[in-house]
């Protein structure tokens, strides 16, 4: 990492004018609002003010493409914590506002309410927004991404039975929304320029099992797919690709990836790179300033890769280490990464990430509905896709930390549990010398 990941913070609590200033939070997603929180548990006794664009309060996204477009389900989001969490912990918040540039030099903040807001400290978890559709027509209405409250209650209002939905991706925002829309008897295609689902996340094995599975709720693809024109009158009618055929939809929605929200840092000369760059402690390019979740790139502690994960337990891992490092205090030991899809009620949890190039281990008969496939780097288990199979990915997620050697010939016998199917010298020193080296 580069030279600023090492220096040292101006010491909280030093500067009596600095220490009365806030902790300054610009998203409440859940890293947001974990850091808030955490700052919390930590002993933070300073301010805390949560600024974010969104109105209402800060909510679950997981629902979002899942739950919350169910028939029956309360059209509302899940909030994260009650209102009276923020007011018991004297956590100030600001809704409907939005951060549009930093003063690095003067520790200020300024939004769109044109207030100015002194900081202490300032973290930047602004999250990611949907990579936007550009072919003609995209802005067509009835072309729609999904990503916040408002597009779910949206999108859900749509899914009406018979309606046809054309998706473009088939990540997990397309898969997901796949489902519900086939369980809400919509007509469903999905249209997607690679050869199988999902395979930014997951090997071919799990893709072709998820695929056959949609295939069985009336879920239709087209792999290969170059969408080249949204087209319609006052609102979308049909999608057509690269040779020429036209899908008829009422409703199109686009799946295709995620931006990270890293403008407000970029402007203020933060280094970016696909993501705000953040060391070992959430810390920017300016000691003052963290960023958290999304919206960061950073050295994997477990590989040494560059990485920036949409996930959760992300958002959650690096809000502590943020919390922790603001209050001078241990972070927590680094987590194996770990990600879930729910599909026609089938379940995929992902432990570790995965690189194209790792060797392939399927575990279990996938025709059964319960299986696991196992990734193999240079000998050790890097990741695990589990299917229907809770047990395995915790032991999975466990190995992996461990740096566990795998031998491909036992692990490809699913009668032999993963945690027996370990080889050679214990791998403890291996895991931890990559740690260290990851670290330094
Ligand atoms: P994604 O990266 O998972 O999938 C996007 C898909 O769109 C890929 O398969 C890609 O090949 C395809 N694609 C890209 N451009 C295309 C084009 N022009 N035409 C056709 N196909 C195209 O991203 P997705 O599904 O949009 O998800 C967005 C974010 O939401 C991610 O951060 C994801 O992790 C998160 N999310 C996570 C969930 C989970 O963990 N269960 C559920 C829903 C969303």
């Amino acid at each position: 990492m580069s030279s600023w990941a090492d220096r040292e913070a101006p010491a909280a609590g030093q500067d009596p004018v600095l220490a009365q200033n806030p902790v300054v939070i610009v998203g409440s997603g859940h890293s947001g609002v974990a850091v808030a929180a955490g700052l919390r548990t930590r002993g933070w006794d300073g301010g805390i003010l949560l600024i974010d664009s969104e109105s209402g309060q800060p909510y679950e996204r997981p629902p979002l493409s899942k739950e919350l477009l169910k028939d029956g389900a309360p059209d509302e989001a899940a909030v994260l914590r009650k209102e009276k969490f923020y007011a018991d912990k004297g956590i100030a918040r600001l809704a409907g506002v939005t951060a549009e540039s930093i003063d690095r030099d003067g520790r200020t903040v300024l939004l769109s309410d044109g207030t100015r807001r002194a900081y202490h400290r300032l973290v930047i978890a602004t999250g990611s927004r949907a990579r936007p559709l550009t072919v003609p027509g995209a802005r067509l209405p009835g072309v729609r991404s999904l990503r916040t409250r408002d597009d779910a209650l949206e999108l859900k209002m749509r899914l009406v039975p018979g309606a046809r939905v054309a998706i473009i991706g088939a990540g997990y925002i397309g898969l997901e929304v796949a489902a519900a829309a086939a369980a809400k008897g919509c007509e469903v295609t999905v249209l997607e320029f690679q050869e199988r689902v999902m395979s930014r996340v997951t090997s071919a094995p799990v893709s072709r099992h998820f695929e056959q599975l949609h295939g069985r709720h009336g879920v239709r693809f087209v792999f290969g797919a170059a969408v080249t024109s949204i087209d319609g009158g006052e609102r979308a009618e049909r999608v057509t690709v690269a040779d020429g055929t036209a899908f008829p939809a009422d409703v199109v929605l686009a799946g295709i990836g995620v931006l990270p929200n890293q403008e407000l840092a970029a402007d203020a000369g933060i280094e970016c790179r696909d993501g705000i760059l953040v060391n070992g402690d959430g810390r920017t390019s300016d000691p003052a300033i963290y960023a958290s979740g999304d919206v960061t790139r950073f050295t994997s502690p477990i590989d040494g890769a560059s990485q920036r994960l949409e996930c959760i337990q992300n958002a959650l891992a690096q809000a502590d280490r943020v919390a922790a490092h603001i209050t001078g205090q241990p972070a927590a030991e680094p987590e194996v990464p770990w990600f879930w899809t729910v599909q026609h009620g089938v379940r995929l949890q992902t432990a570790g990430v995965r690189h194209p190039e790792d060797q392939t281990i399927v575990r279990g008969e996938p025709s059964g509905g319960k299986f696991s496939v196992a990734y193999l780097r240079d000998g050790r288990l890097a990741a695990v896709d589990t299917i229907a199979n809770l047990a395995e990915f915790r032991t999975a997620k466990r190995l992996i930390a461990q740096g566990a050697r795998i031998d491909p010939v036992l692990a490809a016998d699913p009668a032999i549990p993963l945690a027996e199917a370990t080889s050679g010298a214990p791998s403890h020193d291996h895991a931890a010398a990559d740690l260290a080296a990851a670290r330094s």
